[in-house]
């Protein structure tokens, strides 16, 4: 339902934003491709709670992107701190349809994973987040405060939330008082910019044992328009004394999470459309924190073979053709940024079995990219966005 809420805002309004390039524009590139880009000053290593995480690189939740395959892929790839469920409904986990079921869905390699909830009720929103610590297998609860899509916002949740100082907090509370794992929050900066809550709801979160914020730095009025305020993220690590604030927005690589650390001071980064553009960017990040440089993301054939394993992973959850269907989408985007040829995109949009998938990848195997380059470094990568007023969402 809550994939519906969201696809009924993108549709066609797939809106392409600026391009974005897994080359960073500031940053220099050696004679073995490594690129050097200058570190900021790092926070300390990053907990959620008793929680260590090994890199403070997440995967932002991107509602039907960042299933379990995806994640798994990621998570292969190396460098990811924590990866994090699309927004589940409170009320639907505890009915415990199969939907539901299904994304909350984890794997040996998905560890430690986070699942991300929404409600407006208090009393659903601690029973989901008890069921989910005696289901057992997740590391963390998180609370949407952020999404602004009007079906949740307009309830009172997601984004919602940040109009209604005293009730939300007092949810907050209660969840965080009914479970034993560590709780963290995600947000934006307020409803509006005469409306900037962030850093008021941070400070009471800590207060009331919030583990973790998560900050996307644009206003639910702003929908994904504009650019992310860097001040205000700021302002809400300057409003916590102890607990990690995870900046968010517009990192699209190295040297955005840079200067996402530099300006703000935040102790983490998390990371939700350039990861699609380039599952790769967790590990080149953690080692750019280790030695100041990174290698290049993927090349050709490797994004093609990250394709294979990614419809891999969603047929063991799914029967093959279901599998498919379900992959197109992940596909459009591979495809995309890898630069084939429309036609070859367009066909593997009608491919329905096993046979014709892989018949379609090595048609695209032997063509290659238009232009030629297998090196994998992505010129341009569109992301789509709800666009359009933001309270027609
Ligand atoms: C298609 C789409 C789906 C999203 N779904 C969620 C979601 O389920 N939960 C959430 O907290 N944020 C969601 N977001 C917001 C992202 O997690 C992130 O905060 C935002 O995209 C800014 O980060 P980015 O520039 O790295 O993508 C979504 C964003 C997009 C574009």
């Amino acid at each position: 339902m809550r994939s519906q809420v969201i696809k009924r805002a993108i549709p066609d309004v797939f809106k392409t934003q600026p391009g974005v390039s897994s080359d960073d524009a500031a940053a220099d590139t050696g004679a073995n491709g490594a690129v050097s880009v200058d570190r900021p000053e790092f926070r300390g290593p990053v907990s959620y709670g008793p929680l260590k995480l090994a890199t403070r690189y997440l995967l932002s939740p991107l509602a039907g992107f960042t299933t379990l395959p995806f994640r798994r892929i990621v998570r292969n790839i190396g460098g990811v701190g924590l990866a994090t469920t699309d927004l589940v409904n409170c009320r639907a986990l505890l009915s415990q349809n199969d939907r539901t079921m299904q994304m909350i869905a984890t794997h040996a390699e998905d560890q430690p994973f986070a699942v991300q909830i929404f409600g407006s009720d208090p009393k659903f929103v601690a029973a989901a987040a008890q069921f989910l610590e005696e289901r057992g297998g997740v590391a963390t609860i998180d609370i949407n405060m952020g999404c602004p899509v009007n079906r949740i916002a307009g309830a009172g949740s997601g984004a919602g939330m940040m109009c209604d100082a005293a009730g939300t907090t007092s949810l907050v509370q209660k969840v965080v008082e009914s479970v034993s794992l560590p709780v963290s929050v995600k947000m934006r900066l307020g409803w509006d910019d005469d409306n900037l809550t962030a850093p008021f709801f941070a400070k009471e979160f800590e207060q009331i044992g919030v583990c973790a914020i998560a900050i996307h730095g644009r206003t639910r009025e702003q929908g994904f328009s504009g650019t992310v305020s860097r001040p205000g993220i700021r302002k809400v690590v300057e409003a916590v004394e102890k607990i990690p604030v995870v900046g968010n927005g517009d990192v699209r690589n190295v040297a955005d999470a840079a200067t996402m650390i530099r300006e703000t001071g935040c102790h983490a980064v998390s990371i939700g459309r350039a990861a699609l553009a380039n599952p790769w960017i967790f590990r080149q990040l953690d080692e750019w924190e280790r030695t100041g440089t990174y290698s290049p993301a993927g090349t050709f054939e490797e994004r093609l073979q990250l394709m294979v394993q990614q419809y891999r992973f969603l047929a063991e959850q799914h029967p093959p053709k279901r599998a498919i269907i379900l992959f197109r989408k992940m596909a459009h985007w591979y495809l995309k940024g890898m630069r084939i040829r429309r036609k070859l995109r367009g066909d593997f949009q009608f491919v329905k079995t096993p046979a014709e998938f892989e018949a379609a990848l090595e048609r695209i195997r032997r063509e290659g990219p238009v232009g030629g380059n297998r090196s994998g470094v992505l010129s341009d990568c569109h992301i789509p966005v709800p666009s359009g007023p933001v309270d027609k969402w």
